[in-house]
């Protein structure tokens, strides 16, 4: 990996639209996703493989995935369990994402299942994938604090982290689901882990609640990471989550990569429009930190 590259991961179209109170269509959410991919970004969440009664705004994933069965981009699905991965799998999904969490409270309001049992099952999702040809990777969810349990301990994390690696998982995100984590966290865990793993196998996946998402961001680029979530205009927030606000927004992250001098491949014009474009289907007005500062650059 070019170390100075950063690769921007938009989770919006997933993270972003699944706990809206507006439902948004299958097609338009292909929109979104080609504005993404047509302003550069290289890769996107597209889809949720989970049941409609849990979360209905992620109805219709397969439809999603296969119409963008084509593109080379790195498009991923979320599968919770063996009936979401075998939907992914007929769709055409080349990643897909599982999700267990650290804590064994989330697990069962996110799954319905036990930490010991979701991640046996993320494991052997983690080999089916190997097997069919597709990119696994997981998520390793409240990796710092759960709304539920509380601080989450490193060695959890580094036992996820070990397990589902082992299991022939590709990526690790750790994921701080309700935006608790600080700088100095994010820098001492990270720390411990490429101490471990290969930083190439490691991203993050930020929420913003308490404004930390581009302090921790940072913290983990001087750990070595290049690889980010993001949602477009900060979006996002897990339903079953209490606290989880909008992901760390796309448009800060690149924002900041491009001043720091890192290249991204994307248009930030072009992302701007489309945080615009974000917001129209949702009817809100959103938009990260940035959004005003660049909407005034590119006026000038
Ligand atoms: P359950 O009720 O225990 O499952 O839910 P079940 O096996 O008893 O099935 C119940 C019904 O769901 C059945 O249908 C199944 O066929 C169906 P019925 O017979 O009642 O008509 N079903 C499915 N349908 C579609 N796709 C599937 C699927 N599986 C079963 N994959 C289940 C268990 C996992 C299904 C449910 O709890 C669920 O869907 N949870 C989804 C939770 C979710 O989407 N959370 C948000 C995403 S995670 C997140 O946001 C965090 C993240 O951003 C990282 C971070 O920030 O930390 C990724
Ligand atoms: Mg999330």
């Amino acid at each position: 990996m070019d170390d100075n590259f950063i690769f921007v991961n938009d989770v919006g179209p997933r993270d972003g639209l699944q706990n809206q109170t507006i439902d948004v269509s299958p097609e338009t959410r292909v929109k979104l996703i080609e504005k993404l991919l047509d302003a550069g970004v290289p890769g996107v969440e597209v889809a949720s493989f989970v049941s409609p009664k849990a979360v209905p705004r992620m109805a219709g994933a397969g439809d999603i995935v296969s119409e963008l069965k084509d593109s080379p981009a790195a498009l991923s699905a979320l599968v919770p369990n063996l009936k979401g991965y075998e939907m992914a799998r007929v769709s055409g999904a080349k990643i897909i994402s599982v999700v267990p969490s650290a804590t064994e409270t989330m697990n069962r309001k996110n799954i319905n299942m036990g930490y010991e049992d979701i991640l046996a099952l993320s494991c052997d999702l983690m080999r089916r994938a190997k097997d069919d040809g597709i990119k696994g990777q997981a998520y390793v969810s409240v990796a710092f604090e759960c709304p539920f349990e509380g601080q989450v301990s490193q060695d959890r994390v580094m036992e996820m982290t070990e397990t589902l690696l082992e299991a022939g998982a590709q990526e690790i995100i750790i994921a701080d689901t309700i935006g608790a984590a600080n700088p100095a966290q994010v820098k001492s865990l990270f720390d411990r882990l490429t101490a471990s793993f290969d930083k190439e196998i490691l991203a993050t996946h930020f929420h913003d609640t308490r404004a930390m998402g581009l302090a921790n961001a940072y913290a983990a680029i001087e750990c070595g990471i290049r690889k980010f979530d993001a949602s477009i205009g900060g979006l996002g927030g897990c339903p079953f989550a209490p606290g989880a606000a909008g992901n760390l927004a796309t448009e800060d992250l690149v924002s900041m990569a491009h001043q720091m001098g890192f290249e991204t491949g994307i248009d930030e014009k072009a992302l701007l429009e489309t945080s615009h474009f974000a917001g129209e289907i949702i009817g809100q007005q959103i938009g990260g930190r940035m959004a005003g500062w660049m909407t005034y650059q590119m006026s000038k």
